[in-house]
């Protein structure tokens, strides 16, 4: 995903595509199917390797909007063959400025089953551009009606932990009280605590705290999907994850969080006056908590994260001579943590540049 806005997150179109800024809270009236999501996950995969393939000649060249359009392009094409109708629920933008992914697409071959999707075709543009850790191509789904979006909401404050320390978090409790309760159930004082932030200028006073308190701070320059995916899975320089960052990309790591049974708290955060007055006429409160059950109402869902740079958890692509080598990390409620190498013919790899792709 490129700029905050104005182009950001999608409502969750109830109805005949309509993006009216609202959240989305109830599934459809009649849902067509059941969603087996071990499957939707492996239609999807395609779609996020498809996508890293795309950005492969953008790597390092300094464009990331180009990188970002191939990238949607591909995974978009590749999204076509999944069996069911996808609603894209966190998308590329609004409908009217986004010509692909937008809030309210629908994708697949328009069977059942019915499913929210929720898609960053490109996560951490900045890192593909500079050819810098981090970047992936990234997509969840859950059944119909079950991930939450508001397309007035770009912001959200995040504090995210594993499974050991699920159940334990409050983000309406102030900072020390949080790092007190995870370093109980971590069984380790708070000076040992490891907690990753975003280094954004927002952040300056939340780091100073953090390093009053003793806890050993990872400044990532961007990316926080693949920070929360640090802090999910066992990793001694990742316990929890705090601080703002985009919403959407809040809604995606949700799906991930529930798989791999850690715990998230969340609140909308708006950085502009413009934001914030979108977020009250959407009838949502600015701070007020969102519970990893409110963010996404299913058990049943998945997460799909393809590398298109290097990064700790994932190696990044690879030429093969014939082709490429991609990475996924792959969740589902039966494999909630799957690493997936795959070996791709170069007539695989989607390098159409966007433009082309949008005429
Ligand atoms: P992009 O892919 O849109 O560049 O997002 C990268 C990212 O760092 C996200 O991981 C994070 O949630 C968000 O941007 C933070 O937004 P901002 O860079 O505006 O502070």
């Amino acid at each position: 995903m490129t700029s905050r806005a104005p182009v950001r997150l999608a409502a969750s179109p109830r109805s005949a595509g309509v993006d009216d800024g609202t959240a989305s809270t109830r599934p459809r009236d009649a849902v067509r199917a059941s969603v087996d999501m071990n499957a939707l996950a492996l239609h999807l995969l395609c779609g996020t390797q498809r996508a890293a393939l795309a950005c492969t000649p953008f790597v390092g060249c300094g464009d990331s909007d180009a990188a970002d359009g191939a990238a949607t392009a591909a995974m978009r094409a590749a999204f076509s063959h999944v069996p069911g109708t996808g609603t894209v629920v966190i998308g590329e933008g609004e409908k009217d400025d986004a010509p692909m992914l937008y809030n309210g697409e629908q994708v697949g071959d328009g069977g059942a089953p019915d499913f929210d999707l929720a898609v960053d075709p490109l996560e951490n543009t900045t890192a593909c551009a500079r050819d810098a850790d981090g970047a992936i191509t990234v997509v969840a789904a859950a059944p119909s009606g079950h991930l939450w979006g508001s397309s007035a909401a770009w912001y959200m404050d995040k504090l995210i932990v594993g499974r050991r320390a699920r159940g334990v978090i409050d983000i309406t409790r102030p900072l020390r009280e949080n790092l007190e309760r995870v370093a109980r159930a971590l069984d380790k004082p708070v000076r040992e605590l490891h907690a990753v932030v975003l280094d954004k200028p927002r952040h300056g006073e939340l780091v100073r705290s953090l390093y009053d308190f003793g806890v050993h701070v990872t400044l990532m320059p961007d990316g926080d999907v693949v920070g929360a995916l640090h802090a999910l899975l066992p990793d001694p320089d990742a316990d929890l994850l705090l601080g703002i960052g985009g919403a959407p990309e809040g809604v995606i790591t949700a799906c991930a969080v529930r798989l791999l049974g850690g715990d998230m708290q969340a609140a909308l955060e708006p950085q502009s006056d413009e934001e914030r007055r979108r977020i009250r006429e959407a009838g949502f409160q600015p701070g007020a908590p969102l519970t990893l059950d409110e963010l996404v109402r299913s058990e049943e869902c998945c997460f799909v994260a393809t590398s298109v740079t290097p990064g700790r958890l994932l190696h990044g692509p690879e030429p093969t001579g014939e082709g490429w080598r991609t990475r996924t990390f792959l969740s589902t409620p039966l494999h909630p943590c799957l690493i997936v190498e795959a070996v791709h013919r170069h007539d695989e790899a989607s390098t159409e540049p966007w433009e082309g792709d949008r005429a």
